[in-house]
């Protein structure tokens, strides 16, 4: 039925990644050079294509476990051998089969070279040293002076290293690739995306709903993880919105497209630190304004990705209104698609039946009463919210149960990071 429907796995990577260069300016690009690093030393070391492809899709990937800590600046720090977030990230994306190689690879990429270790004994140890030894050849390079400039210094450095922390065929692949002069202005050049095409090109992994579906599952933790008052919350949104689309007459399809939507809502909230998440009292100005990115971002990215369909839409849209007064694009009623309509609905019930760090859930009559006014004023559409107070406890029940199960899924991802 959705035979038509495909996705390809690495635009999805790659969404994923710019999504985590939000988290701090410092980032910006930083997943991205070191994945073309990585990628470009397992093409002189004529790996195949196959671990290459995984490597780099490692590489783009690699800091995801350290969006969830509070120290961000750690991945960036430049002696840091801390392997907490190694271990976070591989958990995170572990369980996708199409990652699982990539997850082990990020397990490893902190993890130092010792004198004796053959990559024939462990591939997945090459990979790991491929990935460490990019992470900081990107993060010794300065970026406001000439790469070229640093190359004597970066491979002294290397050089010092080698056989203590870095493997040494490692190091030699990369001293045999910066003899291109074209290495390191594709470094810090802004075209690097079609250098990474070819690198991975020959391999189009490529999802089908299904697939999809799981992978935006795994994405909503990503994003949902971060903090115990959000934990939860992508999961609610994602089932509230099926259940109305359900309601209205989807088909199978497009209902498949709003869970997936419902779990990527959130996607630029990764911008917004954790502390504003948290945040008990009133947000300032400014971080109000932060908080109006959100949406934005998750636009911009999701666009990108070829084969999408309706999500970007459906899921950005979320806080735009009927009376055009919504953010940040200001479209209007006429122009608001049902399926923006629905998720505007689905987020709000989601938002208003769950624990926020400045108030407890609230309950039928509270929630229906703001659904009402919300309606009446024209921030939401009356026929959906309509819907969502008549079947108000099979709804709230059907959303709890989700967040229930997520909630499982947090504490045990949690519980087993502290062992
Ligand atoms: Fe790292
Ligand atoms: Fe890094
Ligand atoms: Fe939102």
């Amino acid at each position: 039925m959705d035979a038509d429907f495909k996705v390809s796995m690495s635009d999805m990577v790659i969404a994923l990644s710019k999504a985590i260069d939000l988290v701090s300016p410092k980032l910006t690009g930083h997943h991205q050079r070191v994945a073309y690093i990585a990628g470009r030393i397992s093409e002189t070391m004529k790996l195949d294509i196959y671990k290459r492809t995984n490597i780099i899709l490692a590489g783009y990937l690699h800091d995801v476990g350290a969006i969830s800590l509070s120290d961000k600046n750690i991945i960036l720090a430049f002696d840091n051998e801390d392997t907490t977030h190694a271990e976070v990230g591989y958990k995170l994306l572990n369980t996708l089969p199409e990652l699982s190689l990539a997850a082990n690879y990020i397990r490893e990429h902190h993890t130092p070279y010792q004198k004796g270790q053959s990559f024939i004994e462990g591939s997945l140890l090459l990979g790991g040293q491929i990935l460490y030894l990019a992470d900081r050849v990107d993060i010794l390079l300065d970026k406001s002076k000439e790469p070229l400039a640093q190359k004597d210094n970066i491979i002294s450095w290397f050089k010092e290293r080698t056989g203590n922390k870095f493997m040494p065929e490692v190091v030699e692949a990369f001293i045999e690739l910066t003899h291109q002069e074209s290495f390191w202005f594709d470094i810090v050049s802004s075209n690097l995306e079609s250098q990474l095409k070819r690198l991975t090109g020959y391999i189009i992994l490529e999802l089908d709903l299904d697939g999809l579906t799981n992978v935006g599952r795994i994405f909503s933790q990503i994003i949902d993880f971060r903090s115990r008052f959000t934990a939860t919350h992508s999961s609610g949104v994602a089932s509230a919105a099926v259940f109305l689309a359900d309601k209205v007459g989807f088909s199978r399809r497009e209902k498949g497209l709003m869970r997936v939507a419902g779990y990527l809502h959130d996607l630029g909230k990764l911008a917004v630190p954790s502390e504003i998440l948290e945040k008990k009292g009133q947000l300032s100005i400014a971080e109000v304004a932060l908080v109006k990115t959100h949406t934005y971002h998750t636009y911009r990215i999701l666009e990108k990705v070829s084969g999408l369909e309706k999500i970007p839409e459906w899921a950005a849209l979320h806080h735009e209104r009927l009376d055009g007064k919504g953010y940040p694009f200001h479209v209007n009623g006429n122009n608001l698609s049902l399926g923006s309509r629905i998720m505007a609905v689905a987020d709000v019930f989601t938002a208003l039946t769950e624990n926020r760090p400045y108030r407890a859930s609230m309950n039928k009559s509270q929630t229906t009463k703001i659904l009402r006014l919300m309606a009446a004023n024209k921030t939401l559409d009356p026929e959906i919210t309509a819907i969502a107070i008549f079947c108000f406890d099979e709804l709230n029940r059907l959303c709890r149960r989700e967040q229930l199960l997520a909630l499982d899924k947090y504490k045990k991802f949690w519980q087993l990071e502290k062992k």
